[in-house]
């Protein structure tokens, strides 16, 4: 059972947010107010569309590690994500 005042805090972009335990990243972009996860190959903003790991426009880098689906990661604490990425 998740206690009311439970929380992990990651990074977005060097900043700091708390969500809720097992929150998504996308919901934790949400929360930083980022709403750009990748940037396609002409420089456009992408963000989360499908929310099932279909559409892939929600890769994202999580502790170094690029490409990682935000709609299909949850939140860990002390994890850093980092977006704007392109490809
Ligand atoms: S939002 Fe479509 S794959 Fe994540």
């Amino acid at each position: 059972m998740i206690q009311p005042d439970s929380s992990c805090a990651v990074t977005v972009n060097g900043i700091s947010v708390r969500v809720p335990p097992g929150a998504s990243v996308a919901a934790a972009l949400v929360a930083a107010g980022t709403l750009c996860t990748r940037r396609s190959v002409t420089g456009q903003m992408r963000f989360a569309f499908c929310g099932i790991g279909q559409c892939q426009e929600c890769r994202v880098s999580i502790d170094g590690q690029p490409h990682r689906l935000a709609c299909r990661t949850s939140c860990k604490e002390g994890m850093h994500i980092v977006t704007g990425g392109e490809g």
